[in-house]
């Protein structure tokens, strides 16, 4: 039986107006077609460079995490606290993992991963921080992740259902940065 609508999954029969759950053949033959696109489908439709954009301004924001942790780490370990700079580094390592999961997925976009060091800081959503006190350092790690999360959370309602990979991707970044943020309202508490 011929339906109405080809773009979506959800499409109504004309004869009973019931809906029905259907693949778009059409968009299933030029998958075929473009196989230079690699894991780029014509489902991603206009929305494919504007995601790519919003990961790189994130990976810019967890490269510029990365370093501000690294920062304290190196700083807080001469002042006497280790148990919080080994907790600054695993804060660093789990950013740099952040950002190899947004790179991977750009790349898998067909999008180029902007690693520049001139611009970072621009393009980071997040501040770097280079205070030589242990509250003040906390304090702007935690008012970075607490940027961090309003900016993946955007993210994630945004992209909604245009692109569930990615995604899930930020939703296990999102909630690794809560865990972040908790850990440091711990320690200022
Ligand atoms: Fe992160
Ligand atoms: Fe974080």
């Amino acid at each position: 039986m011929k339906t109405t609508k080809t773009t979506a999954n959800v499409q109504r029969l004309p004869s009973s107006g019931e809906q029905r759950l259907r693949l778009d053949e059409s968009a299933l033959e030029a998958a075929k077609r473009s196989i230079e696109k690699g894991a780029v489908t014509p489902s991603y439709g206009p929305w494919r460079e504007d995601i790519i954009s919003l990961l790189n301004d994130a990976l810019a924001t967890e490269i510029v995490c990365t370093l501000r942790y690294k920062r304290h780490y190196f700083t807080a370990k001469g002042i006497a606290s280790p148990a919080i700079a080994d907790e600054f580094l695993v804060h660093a390592n789990e950013e740099t993992a952040h950002a190899d999961m947004l790179a991977e997925r750009i790349v898998q976009l067909g999008g180029e991963p902007d690693f520049a060091p001139t611009t970072l800081t621009d393009r980071s959503h997040a501040d770097y921080d280079a205070s030589l006190d242990l509250q003040a350092m906390i304090r702007a790690n935690l008012v970075a992740e607490r940027v961090a999360i309003e900016a993946y959370s955007q993210m994630i309602t945004l992209i909604g259902d245009k692109d569930s990979t990615t995604r899930r991707i930020l939703e296990s970044i999102l909630a690794q940065e809560q865990e972040h943020a908790d850990e440091l309202s711990d320690w200022l508490a």
